[in-house]
C-alpha cells in the first residue's frame, strides 16, 4: 500500500459540515494515528526542496502541521493567524472561502527581508486561503516558491491557481 493510500484510510469525511453539500475532510482522525501522523510529516518533507528559513502554518490546522515540518527542516514557525488574533502590528489580507469570507493576519515584522518561507496547511481547496497567505508573505518580504498540504481537492482548483502564482504544490492525497 502507498503512503497516499494509507493517508487517505486514516481521514475521515463528514456529509453536509458546516454546511449542507460540503464533503468535510476531516484530518483528526489522521492525527490520532501516531504511526499516519509520522508518515505525513515524513512524506511531505520527503516531498520539499529546502533550506527554508521558516514555517508558516494556517490557523487553524496549518499549526499542527508546521511545527512538526519546521523541527525536521531547521526552520522557525510563522503563525498566519485569522484576523484579530494577533497581539502585535499586523498586515492583513481578505479572500474567499469554499463555504464563506474571512481575513488572515501576520505580525509586519515576522520576516527579514527576502527570508525563504514554506507555507503548510492541512488542505487546499479553492486556494482562497493558501493565495491569500503567499499575498501577504510576499508583501511582508518573504520569498515563497513552495507549499505543502495533506490534502488536495484537485476539483477545486486551489492548487493550479496557485501554482499560476508561481508556487510549487505538493500534496499527500488528493
Ligand atoms: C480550511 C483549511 C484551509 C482552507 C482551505 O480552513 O484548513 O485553511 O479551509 O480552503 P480554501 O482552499 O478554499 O481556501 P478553515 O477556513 O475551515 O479554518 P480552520 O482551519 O480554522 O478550521
Ligand atoms: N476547507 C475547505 N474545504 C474543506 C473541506 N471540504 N474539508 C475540510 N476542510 C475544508
Amino acid at each position: 500500500m502507498t503512503a497516499s493510500d494509507r493517508l487517505r484510510g486514516l481521514i475521515r469525511t463528514i456529509p453536509d459540515f458546516p454546511k449542507p453539500g460540503i464533503h468535510f475532510r476531516d484530518i483528526t482522525t489522521l492525527l490520532l494515528d501516531a504511526e499516519g501522523l509520522r508518515l505525513a510529516v515524513d512524506t511531505m518533507a520527503g516531498q520539499l526542496t529546502g533550506p527554508f528559513d521558516l514555517v508558516a502554518g494556517i490557523e487553524a490546522r496549518g499549526f499542527v502541521f508546521a511545527p512538526a515540518l519546521a523541527l525536521k527542516l531547521g526552520a522557525g514557525v510563522l503563525l498566519i493567524r485569522k484576523d484579530g488574533k494577533l497581539p502585535g502590528a499586523t498586515i492583513a489580507e481578505d479572500y474567499a472561502l469554499e463555504y464563506g469570507t474571512d481575513r488572515i493576519a501576520m505580525h509586519a515584522d515576522a520576516c527579514a527581508p527576502g527570508a525563504r518561507v514554506l507555507l503548510v496547511d492541512d488542505l487546499i481547496a479553492t486556494g482562497g486561503t493558501a493565495r491569500a497567505a503567499v499575498r501577504l508573505l510576499r508583501k511582508a518580504g518573504a520569498h515563497v516558491t513552495q507549499a505543502a498540504f495533506v490534502i488536495d481537492l484537485p476539483d477545486l482548483g486551489g492548487a493550479a491557481a496557485l501554482r499560476g502564482d508561481g508556487i510549487a504544490v505538493s500534496s499527500l492525497v488528493a
